[in-house]
């Protein structure tokens, strides 16, 4: 059992689903089931409050005065969302942490989800004592992106909407896990799309390390070897509950 000041709650909110559990900070491991709930149609604000409600309830932290921090699928500055790649477009400019601590009754520690999951991978995970540039992609709905360098985040790296040459979409159109599913590709289709966006990572930033996160880093050895880079390329020691991890260590500074 956790110490009660190691523990937080993570809630990571996806464009497909709300993920959520309770962390122990001490080791940056589940210490309760992993509740789910779908993302709801529209992605609209109050709907998104009241499925982090469920999952809260879910928990059975709703009444708990335990830390808790919420990961979300956009650009996040001083509370405010400033992006909606696969969400409402009511969520641009919206003083978004401030209407979840109003709606849950409690403070709240906002971030961005790839952002998250990178503080997760650094502290617990696979970008442990990396020195140089770290970039953690999740893909999944969209392209998330962390960049780390020598233990430092830089946060709303934003990387998944760097734009095509030639092309009128970004690469998370083209890579994220979404379009695998939308165009119907196997692991050797996507995998092409994903040695493109990566290779431009590459002769953008010269990282050292990439990091694959998100729900499809779990079959990291149906693609993950298909690619050829120079940089190391790894799938997240926490998967999918990175931004989990990260959402509720971010909670807990
Ligand atoms: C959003 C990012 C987010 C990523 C993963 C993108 O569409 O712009 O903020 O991190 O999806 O959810």
């Amino acid at each position: 059992m956790a110490s009660e000041n190691t523990r937080a709650v993570g809630v990571d909110i996806g464009g497909t689903g709300i993920k959520a559990a309770i962390v122990d900070l001490a080791t940056g491991t589940l210490r309760s089931d992993r509740v789910k709930v779908a993302t709801p149609q529209g992605a609209e604000p109050k709907d998104v409050l009241a499925a982090v409600l469920q999952v809260l309830e879910k928990l059975d932290v709703l009444e708990d005065a335990i830390p808790l921090g919420v990961a979300f699928p956009a650009i996040i500055k001083s509370g405010r969302t400033l992006s909606a790649a696969n969400v409402s477009k009511n969520w641009v400019g919206f003083e978004a942490e401030k209407f979840f601590e109003d709606g849950l009754g409690r403070d709240i520690h906002f971030a961005n989800d790839a952002d998250v999951a990178g503080v997760a991978e650094m502290r617990y995970g696979a970008a442990r004592s990396v020195r140089g540039l770290t970039i953690l992609t999740t893909l999944g709905t969209g392209i998330g992106t962390a960049m780390i360098y020598n233990g430092v985040l830089i946060p709303n790296s934003e990387l998944g909407h760097l734009q095509r040459a030639e092309h009128a979409s970004d690469f998370e159109a083209y890579a994220a896990y979404s379009a695998m599913e939308r165009d119907a590709l196997d692991w050797e289709a996507w995998s092409e799309r994903l040695q493109h966006y990566y290779s431009h990572l590459e002769f953008l930033f010269t990282p050292d390390l990439f990091i694959v996160g998100g729900g499809v880093s779990k079959h990291a050895d149906s693609f993950l070897p298909l690619l050829n880079l120079n940089t190391p390329i790894v799938p997240a020691i926490h998967r999918n509950n990175a931004g989990i991890i990260g959402a509720a260590a971010l909670a807990l500074d």
